[in-house]
């Protein structure tokens, strides 16, 4: 009974809050369409919406897509108003995760208006729009940060926090890097599927160009493919990519090639040169740095010592690159110039020190002549004058 009470006191606030929303939206509906792109082309509430607008609703999910398709499948329409305009998104949409879903009647994965909005719908290169950049990530967080929605297919709602947490993330919202990727960069945005085990380098390779030709080229490509490893993925995750550093090479912690190597299984003689390669190279490059520091102090010109760490430098940053050739001789012909280089800065620096020192000498023995003779002279002069005294007593 008490059950039966709080039930339709439930139903009577939910149909109270529907129903006054459904006021406020219709305006709200009203006041966004004013700046949407479509009101912009000359089009009205009846290119969506049929019947008399009071009798306006939201439509069915399964509906929408076909409807906004309707047009933007359309190229005679659509070239009318926009030569260059794509009009494959619908084709796209329908071979995608969300696509296939939706067409099969489940209702809770995304449709076009869930990603651009119904009204107030942007030119996607607006900053304003919903799919820009920037904003990418809020837009697909409504789904794929909710673990309710997203346990309902047995799937975890990691995604945007693991992304939110990476290199990737830090470009794009703190550095305003555009050329780091978000969530549509890597998925696509109307076909948005995960990458398959072996398109994953392709999906990386668009931007790391280098380390991706070298791990294809690399006796790991054929390994990987064999245990069915996801190239890239299996050191450096999908969405939590974090900055690498020299200790992710070797067999302990936080190596990554510690996941399955130990110094006995094959490449271990590489993985100890290449880890020996790096630790070599920074600790040289240490060094060169601290004593050209000392001579410039001194004010010494060290103009060669400098241009050899720069160049140290270089290799330094090829070098890890080259870790993904996981090889020892390509890795070597990077790194070994390098430490060499980083040795010759080394002695820069070590010689204008030793001149330093040898100037210092130099100018303590010119000291030391120049006040012997002085004394000699004071006593010379003393004597003269000693002797012109005497005659007179
Ligand atoms: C480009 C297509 C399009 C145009 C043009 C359009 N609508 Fe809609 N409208 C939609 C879609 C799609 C929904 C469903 C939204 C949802 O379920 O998220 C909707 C939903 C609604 C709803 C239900 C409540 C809501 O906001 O979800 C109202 C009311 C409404 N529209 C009124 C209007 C009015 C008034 C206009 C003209 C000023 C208009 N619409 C123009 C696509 C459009
Ligand atoms: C999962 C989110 C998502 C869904 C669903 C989605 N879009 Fe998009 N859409 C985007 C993103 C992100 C962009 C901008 C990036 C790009 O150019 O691909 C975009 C761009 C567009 C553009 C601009 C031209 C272009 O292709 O770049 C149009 C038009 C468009 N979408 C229409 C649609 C239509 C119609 C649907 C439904 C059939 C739809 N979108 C479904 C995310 C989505
Ligand atoms: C009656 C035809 C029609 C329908 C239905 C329609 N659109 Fe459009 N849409 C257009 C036209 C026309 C433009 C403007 C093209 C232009 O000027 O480049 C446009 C532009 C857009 C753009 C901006 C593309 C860009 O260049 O950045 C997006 C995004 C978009 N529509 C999404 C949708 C969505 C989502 C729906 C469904 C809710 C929808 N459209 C339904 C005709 C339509
Ligand atoms: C309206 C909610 C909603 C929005 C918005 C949404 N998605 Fe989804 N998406 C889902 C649901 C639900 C699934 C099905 C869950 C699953 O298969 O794991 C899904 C599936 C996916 C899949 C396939 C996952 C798999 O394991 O097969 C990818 C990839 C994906 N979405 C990417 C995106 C991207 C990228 C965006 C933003 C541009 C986005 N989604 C926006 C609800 C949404
Ligand atoms: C740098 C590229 C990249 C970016 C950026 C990226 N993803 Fe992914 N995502 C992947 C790859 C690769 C996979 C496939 C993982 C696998 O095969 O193990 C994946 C898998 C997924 C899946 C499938 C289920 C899962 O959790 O593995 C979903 C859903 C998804 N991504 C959504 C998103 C969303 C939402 C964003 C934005 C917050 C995003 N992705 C950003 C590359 C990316
Ligand atoms: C759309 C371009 C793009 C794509 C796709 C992309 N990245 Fe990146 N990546 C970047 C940018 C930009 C940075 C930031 C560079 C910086 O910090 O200066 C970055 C940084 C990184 C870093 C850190 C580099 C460092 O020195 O700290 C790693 C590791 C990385 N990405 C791996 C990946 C992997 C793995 C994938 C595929 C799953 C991927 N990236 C996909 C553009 C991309
Ligand atoms: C077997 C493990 C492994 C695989 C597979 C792998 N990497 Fe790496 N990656 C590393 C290690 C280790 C470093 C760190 C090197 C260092 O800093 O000394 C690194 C560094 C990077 C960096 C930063 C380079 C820099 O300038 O410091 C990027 C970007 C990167 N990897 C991208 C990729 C891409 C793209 C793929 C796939 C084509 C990939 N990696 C595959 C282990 C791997
Ligand atoms: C996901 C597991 C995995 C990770 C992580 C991994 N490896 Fe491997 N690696 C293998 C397997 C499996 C082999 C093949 C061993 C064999 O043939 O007995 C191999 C072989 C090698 C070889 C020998 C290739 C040849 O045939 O010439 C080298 C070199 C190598 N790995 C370097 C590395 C380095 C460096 C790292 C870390 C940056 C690393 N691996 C991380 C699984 C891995």
């Amino acid at each position: 009974m008490t059950m039966m009470v709080g039930l339709l006191a439930a139903m009577a606030i939910v149909l109270r809050a529907s129903s006054g929303s459904a006021q406020t939206t219709e305006t709200a509906a009203q006041q966004a369409f004013k700046e949407d792109v479509h009101a912009t082309a000359g089009l009205t509430c009846a290119a969506c919406h049929q019947g008399a607008p009071a009798t306006y609703a939201a439509l069915p999910r399964t509906a929408i897509a076909p409807l906004c398709g309707k047009c933007h499948s359309d190229p005679a329409y659509m070239k009318g108003f926009d030569p260059q305009v794509r009009v494959d998104q619908y084709t796209q949409y329908l071979t995608s995760a969300h696509g296939k879903r939706m067409s099969g009647g489940e209702t809770r994965v995304a449709t076009c208006s869930d990603c651009h909005g119904a009204h107030g719908i942007r030119r996607v290169r607006d900053a304003r729009s919903s799919v820009a950049p920037l904003n990418v990530v809020q837009t697909c967080a409504k789904c794929h940060d909710d673990p309710v929605r997203m346990a309902a297919f047995g799937s975890r709602a990691t995604p945007v926090k693991d992304w939110s947490a990476s290199v990737h993330a830090a470009a794009l919202l703190k550095r305003g890097d555009t050329s780091a990727p978000t969530c549509s960069t890597c998925h696509g945005s109307h076909g948005a599927t995960p990458p398959g085990v072996t398109q994953v380098a392709n999906v990386c390779a668009q931007c790391h160009v280098r380390e991706a030709e070298l791990f294809r080229a690399s006796p790991k490509k054929a390994i990987f493919d064999q245990i069915d490893q996801p190239e890239c993925l299996a050191c450096h995750g999908n969405h939590r990519v974090e900055h690498p550093t020299d200790a992710w090479v070797g067999f302990k912690e936080p190596a990554v090639c510690a996941m399955c190597h130990d110094e006995r299984m094959k490449g271990a003689s590489t993985i100890t040169a290449t880890q020996k390669g790096l630790a070599d190279m920074t600790a040289k490059i240490g060094a060169a740095e601290v004593v050209l520091t000392r001579a410039e102090r001194a004010g010494m010109l060290v103009d060669d010592g400098r241009a050899a760490l720069r160049d140290a430098r270089e290799h330094e940053i090829h070098s890890r690159v080259l870790v993904h050739a996981f090889a020892t001789k390509p890795f070597a012909d990077m790194a070994d110039p390098g430490v060499r280089a980083a040795q010759e800065s080394q002695t820069v620096g070590e010689r204008a020190l030793h001149e330093l020192q040898v100037r210092r000498r130099g100018l303590f023995a010119a000291t030391v002549v120049i006040v012997g003779f002085l004394v000699t002279l004071w006593f010379k002069i003393r004597r003269l004058g000693g002797a012109g005294g005497e005659p007179h007593a």
